[in-house]
C-alpha cells in the first residue's frame, strides 16, 4: 500500500525535483533501468508525440556516426530506419549532412553531447533549431552528463528528450558497473507522452499515478512493472545531497580538468584523436602511435592491468582507429593522475622500444589471464564451481 512507502516515494519526488532542475527540463520519467531502456522510452515518446500530433507516418530518426550502437539499435526497435549524419574533420555533428537529411519523414535525431569523441557539439543550438524547423524530434543522450551538469541545462539547448544514466553521472564511474537507471527528462511537448508511474504531492501525502487514464491518459503505457531502480534512487539522491548544486558544478569542472590533464600528459607519447582544443571528460587517443610495433589497443590496454590499472574503453567510438577512451572522472586525485599517466608513459615507451612479449602475454598478473570475452559474451558461464576448468591461476609466462 503506497501509505506504507511513503518516504520511498517522497525520495523519488526529490530525485524527480533535482533532474528537472539540473536539466531545465519540467517532466521525468524514472522507471527506465538503464540508458538504453531510457533511449526507448524517450523515443516511444516522441512516436506516441508524432502519432497524437497527426505526424505518425515520420519513419525515419537520424543518428551521427559516432553515436553509441544503443542509439540506432534503440531507433531499429521502435521500428525506424536509421540514417546516419556525417561528421566533421573535428569530431563534431556535420551540420550541412544533418541539414540536408532533415525531412518531413524525420522522427526525430539522436545526438549524444558531450559526444563519444569527448567533444562538446558547438552548434548544439542550430541543432535543436534546425530539428524542430523540420517537424522533428531533438532527442539527447545523456550518457557524459557528468561533464557538463550544473553548469549548462539541457532544457535550454532545445532538447525535448534525455536520459540520465544515474549509474554514471550520480554517483559511479562510467564502466563501473550497475545496477543500471535511466531517467529521462521530457521537454513540454513531450511530457503529457510520459509512461507511468509517476510521484504527485498531494493532501494525504504521496501517490503514484499508476493507471495510463486520467492524469496519464496520453501516457504512452509502462516501462517496468515497478517504479525503476529504488537503489539507484538513493544513491543518486544521496550523491546530490552530498555534494550540493554548487559541489554538482565541481563534479563537471574536475571531470573535465582531470580528462583535460591525461590528454596533455600522455599527447607527448600516444595520438589524441582530436589533438586541437580542450576535450570535455574524456580524453580519446587513436592508435597510430602504435603503428609498426606490432601491439594492438587490446595488447595495450592488457598490459595495464599489470600495471594495476583498470583498462580504458577501447574500440569505441567506432570512428576512430583502435580507439582509447579514458575518462577519470571527478573523483581521481592529482598524485593518482600522476602515477596513471606515468605508468602508461612507461607502457608506451615499451611498446615503442620493442617490447612485443610485455603486451601479446599480457595480462600476466591477473589470475585468469587474457579471457576470451567474446566468448564470455556470448556464452556467459553464471555459475561458480570450485572444479571449474579455468579457474586456477594460470603460469606465468617466465614458469
Ligand atoms: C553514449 C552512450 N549512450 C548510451 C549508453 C547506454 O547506457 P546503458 O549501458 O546504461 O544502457 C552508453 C553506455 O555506456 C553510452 O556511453
Amino acid at each position: 500500500p503506497q501509505s506504507t512507502v511513503q518516504g520511498a516515494l517522497a525520495l523519488m519526488d526529490r530525485l524527480a525535483h533535482w533532474l528537472k532542475t539540473l536539466t531545465g527540463m519540467p517532466a521525468v520519467a524514472l522507471s527506465p533501468k538503464a540508458g538504453a531502456h531510457g533511449e526507448l522510452c524517450g523515443l516511444l515518446a516522441i512516436r506516441a508525440a508524432h502519432e497524437a500530433n497527426g505526424q505518425g507516418h515520420r519513419r525515419t530518426v537520424l543518428v551521427p556516426t559516432s553515436a553509441h550502437g544503443t542509439n540506432p539499435a534503440t531507433a531499429a526497435f521502435v521500428g525506424y530506419s536509421v540514417v546516419e549524419i556525417a561528421q566533421t574533420d573535428d569530431g563534431r555533428v556535420d551540420i550541412t549532412d544533418l541539414a540536408a537529411k532533415l525531412s518531413p519523414d524525420v522522427a526525430a535525431i539522436m545526438v549524444t553531447n558531450p559526444n563519444t569523441c569527448g567533444l562538446f557539439e558547438r552548434d548544439v543550438i542550430e541543432i535543436g533549431r534546425l530539428t524542430h524547423e523540420a517537424g522533428a524530434y531533438f532527442y539527447c543522450d545523456g550518457a557524459n552528463f557528468n561533464a557538463i551538469v550544473g553548469r549548462v541545462r539541457p532544457g535550454d539547448l532545445g532538447v525535448d528528450a534525455m536520459h540520465i544514466n544515474l549509474h554514471k553521472t550520480f554517483s559511479t564511474p562510467h564502466g563501473g558497473g550497475g545496477p543500471g537507471a535511466g531517467p529521462v527528462v521530457l521537454s513540454a511537448a513531450l511530457a503529457p507522452f510520459a509512461p507511468a508511474p509517476w510521484v504527485v504531492a498531494g493532501e494525504g501525502g504521496f501517490k503514484l499515478v499508476e493507471e495510463t487514464t486520467d492524469e496519464a491518459a496520453q501516457g504512452f503505457g509502462r516501462m517496468s512493472a515497478f517504479h525503476g531502480q529504488m537503489g539507484m534512487f538513493v544513491r543518486a539522491y544521496a550523491y546530490m545531497l552530498s555534494h550540493g548544486s554548487d559541489g554538482l558544478r565541481q563534479v563537471a569542472e574536475d571531470a573535465v580538468l582531470n580528462a583535460n590533464y591525461i590528454k596533455a600528459k600522455l599527447s607527448p607519447v600516444m595520438t589524441p584523436a582530436f589533438p586541437d582544443g580542450p576535450c570535455m571528460h574524456e580524453a580519446l587517443f587513436d592508435d597510430t602511435w602504435l603503428e609498426g610495433t606490432d601491439i594492438t589497443t587490446l595488447d595495450f590496454a592488457k598490459a595495464m592491468i599489470d600495471e594495476g590499472f583498470h583498462p580504458m574503453t577501447m574500440y569505441f567510438p567506432l570512428v576512430v582507429h583502435g580507439a582509447m577512451l579514458i575518462e577519470p572522472t571527478e573523483t581521481e586525485s592529482k598524485l593518482e593522475l600522476d602515477r596513471f599517466c606515468d605508468a602508461l608513459t612507461a607502457l608506451a615507451q615499451a611498446a615503442k622500444g620493442g617490447d612485443v612479449e610485455r603486451f601479446k602475454g599480457a595480462p600476466y598478473l591477473a589470475p585468469l589471464r587474457r579471457l576470451d570475452e567474446t566468448q564470455a559474451a556470448r556464452k556467459p558461464r553464471l555459475t561458480w564451481r570450485p572444479d571449474d576448468k579455468g579457474v586456477s591461476p594460470a603460469p606465468l609466462a617466465a614458469e
